[in-house]
C-alpha cells in the first residue's frame, strides 16, 4: 500500500510520499480568474496549488498569498480543523499521491489538541476525494483515495525521524530506551513532549503559543514604526533570514531587532520548558525540532541546562515531522499484526 505523510502547520503545510515532497505556506485563498497564461518564464512557477474541491475553487500556498484578494490564514486550532485543514492537506496530498491509487496517510496534531481533534481530522481525510488540480495552465482531475488515516502528536514525527529507519524499523535502540524531551518550535505553537522508552508521558506534554509568529509580530511592529507599512507576518520569513527587507525601495536593517526578539523568545521557551518539565529533571536528552527550533538553537543553547541536541535529520528542518510520519506509517501499517492492529 502506498503511504503519505502530511503535516499541516500554522506556518507551512508539508507532505511526502517518500518519492515526492511538497512544502507551501498554510494559506488558503479565493481563486481568481486568471486571464493571462500562468507562466511567462520557465522555472519561475509559484509554489502553491489551484484546486477545485466540491465545486469550489481555492488558491493554496504562495499562489494564494500573491494572487487571492480574500485570504484565510489562521492561528486558531479550531478554525484550522474546521476550515483550512481539509483544503490544505488534500492540496498537499494531490501533489504527492497518485490518482486512483489507495494511500494510507499519517498526519499529526499539536499535543495539546490531540485528543480533542484527532477523530475529526481522520474523518475529514478518509475516503474518496475528487479534485481538479490546476497546474501549468492545465486542469487535471485527481481522484484521491485515502484508505486509512493515523493521527499522532506532531513532535513524534521528529522523534521517529531521529530514531527510526526509512523502512520503519528502530535504528537507535539505546537512545529509544532513554527519557527524551522533545521541543518542537513551529510558526505558531511550541510543543513539549516527554517520551521514555518510547512510552508517551502525558504529564510532560503541552502545547503553548510561544511560536515564531511572536517574534515576527515584534519585527513587523518595528518595521511599521520605521516604514509606516504594515507587513503581514507570513511575508517576513525571507527578510528575517537575510536580516534586511526592502519596502517601497528603501532597505531596512532588521538584524538587530531580530537578535533581540529571538533571544527574548528563546528565554520564554526555556521558561516554559522548566515549568512543563518541573518534575522531569531526569531527562537524558532534549531534542529540538521544528523550523523554529533551528532558528532559535543558537539562542537556546546557552540557556538550557543538560544536553540539548538540534534535530538534523533533514536539510530543511520543517520537513522532519513529515518524514517521521512516513517512517511511522511503515512501522504502523506494514508491521506484523501484533503491532499494526488498530
Ligand atoms: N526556508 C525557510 N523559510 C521560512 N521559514 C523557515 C525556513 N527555514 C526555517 N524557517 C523557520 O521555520 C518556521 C516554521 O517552522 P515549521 O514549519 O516547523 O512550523 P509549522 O509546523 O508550520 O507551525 P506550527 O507547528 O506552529 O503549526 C518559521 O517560522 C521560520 O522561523
Ligand atoms: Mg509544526
Amino acid at each position: 500500500m502506498l503511504m503519505a505523510g502530511v503535516d499541516v502547520g500554522f506556518g507551512f503545510t508539508k507532505a511526502s510520499s517518500g518519492e515526492t515532497s511538497v512544502l507551501f505556506k498554510s494559506i488558503v485563498g479565493e481563486a481568481q480568474p486568471r486571464n493571462l497564461g500562468d507562466r511567462f518564464f520557465d522555472g519561475m512557477g509559484l509554489e502553491g496549488v489551484h484546486i477545485t474541491l466540491n465545486d469550489r475553487s481555492y488558491f493554496v500556498g504562495e499562489l494564494a498569498e500573491s494572487e487571492s484578494r480574500v485570504r484565510q490564514f489562521t492561528l486558531d486550532q479550531a478554525q484550522m480543523v474546521a476550515h483550512q485543514f481539509k483544503v490544505l492537506s488534500l492540496a498537499a496530498l494531490s501533489r504527492v499521491a497518485a490518482s486512483r491509487v489507495p494511500v494510507n496517510v499519517v498526519t499529526g496534531l499539536p499535543v495539546g489538541y490531540y485528543v480533542e481533534f484527532k477523530d475529526r481530522l481522520a474523518e475529514s481525510l478518509k475516503g474518496e476525494h475528487s479534485l481538479v488540480l490546476h497546474e501549468d495552465g492545465q486542469a487535471n482531475e485527481v481522484a484521491l483515495s485515502v484508505n486509512r488515516v493515523k493521527v499522532i502528536p506532531q513532535p513524534y514525527g521528529s522523534l521517529v525521524d531521529h530514531l527510526f529507519r526509512d523502512d520503519g524499523t528502530l535504528m537507535r535502540q539505546d537512545v529509544a530506551r532513554q527519557k527524551i524531551g522533545i521541543v518542537d518550535i513551529g510558526f505558531k505553537t511550541t510543543d513539549f513532549t516527554v517520551c521514555r522508552g518510547l512510552q508517551h508521558s502525558e504529564r510532560g506534554s503541552r502545547t503553548t503559543d510561544t511560536g515564531m509568529a511572536k517574534a515576527f509580530q515584534f519585527i513587523a511592529e518595528a518595521l511599521h514604526e520605521m516604514s509606516g507599512i504594515n507587513v503581514e507576518i507570513y511575508r517576513l520569513f525571507g527578510a528575517v533570514q537575510q536580516g534586511s527587507i526592502k519596502i517601497r525601495g528603501a532597505e531596512y536593517d532588521i538584524s538587530k531587532v531580530k537578535d533581540e526578539v529571538f533571544s527574548r523568545l528563546a528565554a520564554a521557551v526555556v521558561n516554559e520548558m522548566e515549568r512543563v518539565w518541573v518534575d522531569d529533571w531526569d531527562l537524558d536528552l532534549v531534542l529540538l525540532a521544528g523550523g523554529g527550533g533551528e532558528a532559535l538553537y543558537e539562542y537556546l543553547k546557552p540557556m538550557v541546562r543538560g544536553q540539548l541536541d538540534l534535530l538534523q535529520t533533514r536539510e530543511d528542518p520543517r520537513m522532519a515531522n513529515v518524514y517521521g510520519y512516513l517512517k511511522y506509517g511503515k512501522y504502523y501499517y506494514d508491521a506484523p499484526p501484533e503491532k499494526g492492529a488498530g
